[in-house]
């Protein structure tokens, strides 16, 4: 078992980062076999990786200063999160070149056609997409080729990620078919299966998310307990109490919304959570979430402000994890140039 994936640094942090991908990470590492020495050459296998896709990031229009903040903003909020840097290894793209090699050989494998079907593509070109860049065309190559590069077997992903590792599957079955080589390892996805979509505090019809104007709409890794508390004290919610069971929380946006949280944090259901409150309204819910994701999210804010500014640290960290990343992809990237007669 070989699991990978990717994340784009963004800035601002928030819950709706921390619940969304990082966490099932979390979980993912600290499921696989702790490492043992006496075999650490098959531990190293079954080993996570996990990258900062600072590579796919050129696709977003960002100063360099803000490019440079993002990495290592998200790196130590990665680690602060539980992401373990002895256990997995953990490193940005842009430090091991290998990356950008295997998604040159790749364009020569991937037809237009099947680019030409991707809908993020097609979403994030928008109308005008005369205008938009090469590289967010080329986009799901390099992701195939973060992936096929480590010969991942479990790659867990959003929903939205699903198209772009068929695509992965795609390129790795031409690939080995047009070169007779069984090179690439053909990935599956692994798509939470209860995504928890966290919505603004403001509109449960929202996503969470970094840039909406109003900080109330958003928990962010670097609040403190007051202000957690207070911001979930004055969340939009609705004067009905919490329904029995979650089925009763149709079309009640914000109610879903706060119940959702509530039921991730707690390693729970929305149908065990309104259980538990059932018939209660927000003014005794509200608290007990307060609670929660202060007493969740304090010990991350901690790490999370301690590393971010230790610059570092978190280069040695990644320095490391790179090097680690461009060991285990180097016998693939080599023999991928070999399959296609390329002398490196
Ligand atoms: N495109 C992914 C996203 O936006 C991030 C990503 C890049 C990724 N390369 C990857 C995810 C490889 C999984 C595997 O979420």
């Amino acid at each position: 078992m070989r699991v990978l994936s990717g994340i784009q640094p963004t800035g601002n942090l928030h819950l709706g980062n921390y619940l969304g991908a990082i966490r099932n990470w979390v979980a993912m590492q600290d499921e696989m076999p702790a490492a043992d020495t006496a075999s650490a050459g098959k531990d190293a296998d079954s080993r996570c990786f996990f990258f900062l896709a600072d590579m796919h990031s050129i696709t977003v229009h960002e100063s360099r200063e803000q490019r440079l903040a993002n990495v290592r903003d998200m790196a130590a909020a990665l680690v602060a999160c539980g992401i373990d840097p002895d256990r997995s290894v953990l490193f940005n793209q842009a430090r091991v070149p290998a990356h950008a090699e295997l998604c040159w050989l790749l364009c020569g494998t991937a037809r237009i056609g099947w680019m030409n079907r991707m809908t993020q593509f097609k979403d994030k070109a928008g109308k005008n997409r005369d205008s938009a860049s090469v590289g967010l065309y080329v986009y799901p190559v390099l992701m195939a080729a973060d992936v096929l590069l480590y010969q991942a077997t479990h790659v867990p992903v959003g929903e939205d990620q699903k198209q772009h590792l068929e695509l992965t599957r795609d390129i790795a079955i031409k690939f080995n078919t047009d070169f007779g080589v069984e090179l690439f390892t053909l990935p599956d996805p692994i798509i939470p299966r209860q995504t928890a979509r966290i919505m603004s505090l403001r509109d449960g019809t929202a996503k969470m998310s970094k840039s909406d104007p109003s900080d109330m709409s958003r928990i962010n890794l670097t609040d403190d307990t007051d202000t957690i508390v207070q911001k979930v004290r004055k969340a939009k919610t609705d004067p009905e109490p919490l329904p029995g069971e979650a089925a009763g929380l149709a079309g009640r946006p914000e109610a879903q919304n706060l119940v959702g949280i509530y039921a991730t944090l707690a390693n729970s259901t929305p149908d065990a959570v309104c259980a538990q409150f059932a018939g209660q309204g927000f003014g005794a819910f509200k608290p007990a979430l307060g609670d929660l994701l202060a007493e969740t999210l304090a010990p991350i804010r901690t790490r999370f402000l301690a590393l971010r500014d230790d610059h570092a640290a978190l280069d040695a960290l990644l320095d490391k994890g790179a090097q680690q990343a461009a060991a285990a992809a180097e016998p693939t990237l080599r023999a991928a140039y070999d399959a296609i007669g390329l002398m490196r």
